[in-house]
């Protein structure tokens, strides 16, 4: 199957089979594909915590608003989070980054004050996040990206103390009966007109 036609059957999951299974070697897959994700200057300012514990599951079911059936009974939920202090992010990249790399993070991101800051480590965060989806659609995982979530809750349950939850994913093999399967609920998009341009 081509790569579109992939991302023409992949959709946001709303019902997860609680008896489906991934394979260790699809989510070693998965954390190396990751961990090879393509951010800014090689910024890499992420945790990937992959959650398979079923009581921290509940906890964090909890604190997951109307996606609590997905953080529970998907077969497993990665929460993304950036370095939470621009100083820790700049101690991590110091010495170990080009120093053409250090230099346009505080010529070009660093001067723009720290608003600017986050919202750029936060951008490299979300890139990783289409990565994760195309692969778990390249790969015949279901999946479901998840903003609404409580991210205060999420760092109070996951206690990784230089990093905050911006949003989370649970990955699984969907209930047959999922009502937003396309087959079931087509997709809908923009016009191709509207958002594609060629000049
Ligand atoms: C960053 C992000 C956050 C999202 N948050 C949620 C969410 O909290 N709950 C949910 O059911 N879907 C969530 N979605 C799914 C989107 O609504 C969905 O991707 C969009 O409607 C397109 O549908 P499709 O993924 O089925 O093609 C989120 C998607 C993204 C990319």
């Amino acid at each position: 199957m081509s790569f579109l036609d992939k991302m023409k059957s992949r959709y946001t999951v709303k019902k997860y089979n609680s008896k489906g299974t991934i394979s260790e070697d699809k989510i070693q897959q998965l954390k190396d594909i990751l961990h090879l994700s393509p951010s800014s200057i090689n910024s890499q300012p992420w945790n990937f915590i992959f959650v398979s514990n079923p009581e921290i599951r509940e906890k964090l079911g909890e604190a997951s608003y109307w996606n609590k059936e997905k953080v529970v009974e998907s077969n497993l939920l990665i929460v993304f989070q950036v370095l939470k202090d621009p100083e820790d992010f700049e101690k991590q990249i110091e010495g170990k980054l080009p120093e053409g790399s250090v230099n346009y993070y505080k010529n070009f991101v660093k001067s723009k004050g720290e608003a600017a800051i986050k919202s750029w480590l936060r951008h490299q965060v979300y890139l990783s996040l289409g990565v994760l989806l195309s692969a778990c659609a390249d790969m015949g995982i279901d999946s479901t990206p998840m903003e609404g979530i409580e991210p205060d809750q999420y760092d109070n349950i996951l206690n990784n103390a230089q990093y905050e939850t911006l949003f989370a994913v649970a990955i699984g093999q969907r209930d047959e009966n999922d009502t937003n399967q396309p087959g079931i609920n087509p997709k809908t998009r923009l016009d191709h007109t509207k958002v594609v341009l060629e000049f």
